[in-house]
């Protein structure tokens, strides 16, 4: 049976105000230590996790994995508590471990879909999805039930499945009703913890787009957890990457892409040439990277002494490649020769070596180039981040 594609408008869904910019959620200082157990020493989850989620954002936790990230979903979900910090919704402090505050899960105004299904399988769709409305605690006509039962599954196109056993679903069906069941109590936060994880990969990207146009049409708050860097950057607006507990770095996707912050940053999110150097530094003028490549002019965000061991971050995607007859005498801009090239149909991977250092590089299918050719590599100054060098044998 074909599947409608379905449109929900913001009006479904009455529980989202018209203040989108304002805070929904500010996590203040988090920490969580599961204790050991048998011998075991005990695991530092949360080490002071702090940020905020504007209302209508899709907020993205990411992370490899034990990094902390369902802990963190857990604490705000209240079925957890951390040791220490604060968790306010809107203007409610739901958790605060100096005054005490405690507001259980089910008060919390929350859905949730975790990172197995939890489907019910001896239950029917509709069984699974009314859940929430008749055992969550709320009272609630039985045809109030089956209409806001039927509202959510109109919602993720599952209407014409209701009566369907849960077993009989696809994985990706199955992953609907989960996600039915986490709005049909009309919650005023998200939170998808890893949801598309035991989708194909064909499935994922199209539950990927899916479930951010579903959100973002209700205009819910959303805080999506995974560790896929690719999912993260292309359905948030902010992403938090996190790693041993703490966050390293946040901000929209392209400036986490783009402008990281560490080499741990620029490992996560994509492939990138790192290429290492000392700082020299002069009041007034751009950082400069003397590198075995040369004199290297970047950009940054972190303040490096005179001679500071430093890392310029450098994409794959992010070099010219120039005839050599134009030259290495201007800024950023370097002998070098096309050690190999893969053709890859959407691009080709060329290693070129430039002063002993190999670059990959991503270069336009439709231009043509050769091996073992001499060029000119110029690496535009804003496309070069220098980030400091100490956390890069920790990054691998
Ligand atoms: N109930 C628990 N008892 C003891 N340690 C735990 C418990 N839950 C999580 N941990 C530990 O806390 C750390 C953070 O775990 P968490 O589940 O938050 O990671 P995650 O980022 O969600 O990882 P993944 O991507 O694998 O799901 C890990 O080291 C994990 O082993
Ligand atoms: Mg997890």
């Amino acid at each position: 049976m074909s599947e409608r594609r379905f449109t929900p408008r913001k009006a479904d869904f009455p529980v989202v105000r018209s203040s989108v910019g304002r805070s929904m959620l500010a996590i203040d200082s988090l920490l969580k230590t599961y204790p050991g157990r048998g011998g075991r020493a005990a695991t530092k989850a949360l080490d002071g996790v702090s940020f905020t989620v504007k209302e209508g954002d899709f907020f993205t936790l990411l992370g490899p994995s034990g990094c902390g990230k369902t802990t963190t979903l857990q604490c705000i979900a209240g079925l957890e508590a951390p040791d220490d910090g604060t968790i306010r919704m809107g203007s409610e402090v739901v958790f605060g471990s100096r005054g005490g505050a405690f507001v259980p899960a089910n008060r919390r105004g929350l859905g949730m879909v975790f990172q197995s299904y939890a489907i019910w399988p001896h239950m029917s769709v509709f069984d699974n999805v009314a859940f929430p409305l008749v055992f969550g605690g709320v009272r609630m006509a039985a045809a109030s039930v089956k209409a806001e039962v039927m509202r959510a599954l109109e919602m993720v196109q599952l209407g014409h499945l209701a009566d369907r056993p849960a077993p009989m679903l696809s994985g990706g069906q199955q992953q609907r009703v989960a996600l039915a069941r986490a709005l049909v109590r009309r919650p005023r936060i998200l939170l998808l913890d890893e949801p598309l994880s035991n989708l194909d990969a064909k499935l994922r990207d199209t539950m990927r787009a899916e479930i951010r146009a579903l959100v973002k049409s209700v205009g819910i708050t959303t805080i999506f957890v995974t560790h896929d860097q690719t999912e993260a950057i292309g359905m948030s607006d902010q992403i938090v990457l996190m790693r041993a507990g703490r966050i390293v770095q946040q901000g929209g996707p392209r400036d986490i892409y783009l402008r990281p912050n560490s080499v741990f940053t620029a490992d996560f999110m994509g492939r990138s040439n790192l290429i290492a150097g000392k700082a020299v530094v002069e009041p007034g003028a751009p950082l400069r990277i003397d590198t075995k490549l040369g004199v290297l002019v970047a950009e940054t965000d972190t303040e490096f002494a005179p001679g500071a061991s430093v890392v310029a971050v450098v994409r794959p995607q992010a070099v010219r490649i120039m005839p050599k007859a134009s030259g290495s005498n201007s800024i950023n801009s370097f002998a070098a020769w096309i050690v190999s090239l893969n053709f890859l149909g959407d691009l080709v991977e060329a290693e070129v070596e430039a002063g002993g250092v190999r670059m990959v590089l991503m270069l336009n299918p439709y231009d043509t180039y050769e091996e073992g050719s001499e060029i000119t590599l110029h690496i535009p100054p804003e496309n070069c981040v220098a980030v400091p060098a100490d956390d890069r044998e920790a990054a691998s």
